[in-house]
């Protein structure tokens, strides 16, 4: 049910922890089943220099974070806020139609992460 990018991520997820001074935090929470993720960001010249990840949720919730994680690292801010969750999806190898809102959570920590 799941691809062997979901899994690889969920088995093997990346940059798990926390920045010890992160110039930015975002958290986002699906109220819909309480899945939560929090990003850790080091930012410079506009850029995402680092990411940090911690997520509370299902293999999907985990899997999205992980892989995220590794498409906004070296972003501009900009460029990582316009990944839509069909594309975060479609780099997941896709997800089964039940589980694609649990991808949309570390995509709401980002975008809250620069409007808190
Ligand atoms: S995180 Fe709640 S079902 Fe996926």
């Amino acid at each position: 049910m799941y691809s062997q990018t979901v899994k690889d991520h969920f088995t093997n997820p990346r940059n798990v922890g926390e920045i010890e001074h992160p110039d930015a935090v975002g958290t986002a929470k699906n109220e819909a089943d309480g899945d939560q993720v929090q990003l850790h960001l080091s930012i410079r010249s506009h850029k995402i220099q680092d990411v940090r990840i911690k997520v509370m949720g299902c293999v999907a919730a985990i899997a999205a974070t992980s892989c995220f994680s590794e498409m906004i690292r070296g972003k501009s801010i900009n460029n990582a806020m316009t990944i839509s969750k069909e594309k975060l999806v479609e780099a997941l190898g896709g997800l089964p139609e039940n589980k694609v809102r649990c991808s949309l959570t570390c995509i709401d920590a980002l975008k809250n992460a620069f409007s808190e």
